[in-house]
């Protein structure tokens, strides 16, 4: 009899629902965007979220319903954080209500934790230990992957995260939400040497910052006088193109200058890319470059499976509901968290 795991995902915008079976087949996946709800207001307005979820979730659940129905599930998943906290607890609210009627074991996910295991999903192969980037609107943290239970710190942003800082710069261009996407696009029509942000530099060479390299981009503006009194995206100058080209490379360059450092020092046996970023086009051509230049296998997930999803969550829960491990009594959300960081010493 096959068995099913029915994950949720509600930390920021995106509601989704998916069901793995007990060979990690992907049953039944579903993402409802809220992108709609938050464009008049150029970003995530959290009270929105979390309504939106509360609305979205039993349609969803009703689709799974109808599809794989409820009789062979044997475990719930959710994300207990970081994230919204609002949106976080209407899916972590719903699952342990669900896994409690059900009489199932409940396993709470940790949101990044699910994002480090979305490359397996896609490469079940790749061999351990690997290097890990997880690159999203909050984050932009590297991992060092033994074993799936603890990831390691290995690089972490000192400040803004790289998803952050391309939605910002976006926003002062006026563009709507969500920009980082769209960022991507308009690139592709720019030359990113012609504006030069600066490569950020930090004591030890180990960790990210993206503050100074958005306050460079603002500053250009300021300096040329270059803005826009609305953002037509049929109808934009030249420039607009050439500076998101270069913001972006100046972006590429600092995440994989830090990769390429750490590959060389730990040496794994791996490497991989995680998160909404991981969707950029080209951070996932450079990001393949490098891999062959260092002859290592790599995944670089389908975009689907770089933003928000529930699949990596039933793929982060997945060896603890096969071993059929006690359901977790989680009592909260959380908003924010930390790893066990390598010293200098021992990296
Ligand atoms: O992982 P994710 O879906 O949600 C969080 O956990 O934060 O990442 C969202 C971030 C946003 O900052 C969004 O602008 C960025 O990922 N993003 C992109 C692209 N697609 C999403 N940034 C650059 N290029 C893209 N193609
Ligand atoms: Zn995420």
């Amino acid at each position: 009899m096959n068995e099913y795991l029915i994950g949720i995902e509600t930390s920021c915008d995106d509601t989704s629902l998916a069901v793995i079976d007990n060979n990690a087949n992907v049953v039944f996946d579903l993402v409802s965007s809220q992108i709609k709800s938050h464009i008049p207001y150029g970003g995530v307005v959290p009270e929105i979220a979390s309504r939106e979820h509360i609305r979205n979730l039993p349609i969803l659940f009703d689709e799974l319903i109808k599809k794989i129905g409820l009789k062979n599930v044997t475990g719930i998943a959710a994300t207990h954080g970081p994230g919204l906290l609002g949106s976080l607890l209407v899916g972590f609210s719903f699952a342990k209500a669900l896994a409690y009627s059900l009489n199932v074991p409940f396993y709470g996910v940790n949101h990044i934790e699910a994002h480090i295991t979305s490359p397996w999903i896609e490469s079940r192969e790749l061999p351990l230990p690997s290097l890990v980037l997880v690159v999203s609107g909050g984050h932009s943290h590297l991992f060092y992957l033994n074993d799936f239970e603890k990831p390691y710190l290995v690089s972490a942003t000192l400040d803004d995260a790289a998803g952050e800082a391309f939605d910002k710069i976006g926003k002062r261009l006026k563009m709507p939400y969500p920009q980082g996407p769209k960022i991507d696009k308009l690139a592709r029509r720019g030359n990113p040497y012609k504006f030069k942000f600066p490569v950020p530099k930090i004591k030890g060479g180990k960790d990210y910052s993206f503050s100074g390299l958005k306050t460079a981009f603002l500053f250009t503006l300021d300096k040329l006088g270059l803005s826009l009194d609305k953002f037509d995206e049929e109808n934009l100058p030249q420039w607009v193109y050439d500076i998101l080209a270069s913001f972006e490379k100046s972006i590429v360059d600092h995440l994989l200058d830090r990769m390429e450092k750490m590959l060389k020092k730990l040496k794994p046996a791996s490497m991989a890319i995680a998160g909404g970023v991981a969707s950029n086009s080209l951070l996932r051509f450079r990001f393949k470059e490098l891999a062959e230049k260092f002859s290592l296998p790599y995944s670089i997930p389908s975009p689907k499976y770089c933003t928000d999803n529930a699949v990596m969550v039933c793929f982060n829960a997945y060896k603890r509901w096969r071993n059929k491990e006690e359901s977790e009594i989680l009592s909260d959300t959380f908003s924010n968290c930390e790893w066990e960081r390598w010293s200098d010493e021992e990296l």
